[in-house]
């Protein structure tokens, strides 16, 4: 599936939810249908951490909980910067959930100009993400800042 058309549908699911959770999942299931998205995942900053919500990918992460600050996630969250690291093993910040991801994108989700929660993206290929998926899933995320 293209980004574009997951944005689209997106955009009508957020439109129309009446259960945000549910609406939330399924953006997530579109979100996974896209090449080279492997694991894709929507972490909620919740008392000073990072607590996952929802995820769609071949196995559960063990990190459903990841402090402010700790990891690629937690960097993001701090910043309010999208973090796009082509080769997960040359970052030092890096938190290892599936042996299999080479690259991971991270992109903040704001509401009230505060970071509310985040996008978390994780690929087998490395540097999987360009500055076309940066730019179309910052626009996610502010379709999804409605749900969080
Ligand atoms: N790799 C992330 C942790 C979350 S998992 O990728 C699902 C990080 O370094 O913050």
């Amino acid at each position: 599936m293209e980004l574009a058309d997951v944005l689209s549908q997106a955009k009508e699911i957020v439109r129309n939810a009446r259960d945000p959770q549910q609406a939330l999942e399924r953006v997530l299931e579109l979100l996974r249908r896209v090449p080279r998205y492997d694991w894709v995942g929507v972490y909620a900053v919740e008392g000073g951490q990072l607590a996952l919500r929802a995820w769609r990918g071949d196995r559960p992460t063990q990190h459903v909980r990841i402090p402010l600050g700790a990891g690629i996630c937690g960097a993001a969250a701090l910043s309010g910067k999208v973090e796009n690291v082509p080769d997960v093993s040359r970052d030092r910040r890096y938190i290892a959930c599936f042996p299999e991801t080479k690259s991971e994108l991270v992109v903040p989700i704001f509401r009230d100009g505060r970071v509310v929660a985040e996008l978390d993206i994780d690929s087998e290929q490395l540097a999987a993400f360009g500055e076309r998926d940066v730019e179309l899933l910052k626009q996610l995320a502010e379709y999804l800042s409605a749900l969080l």
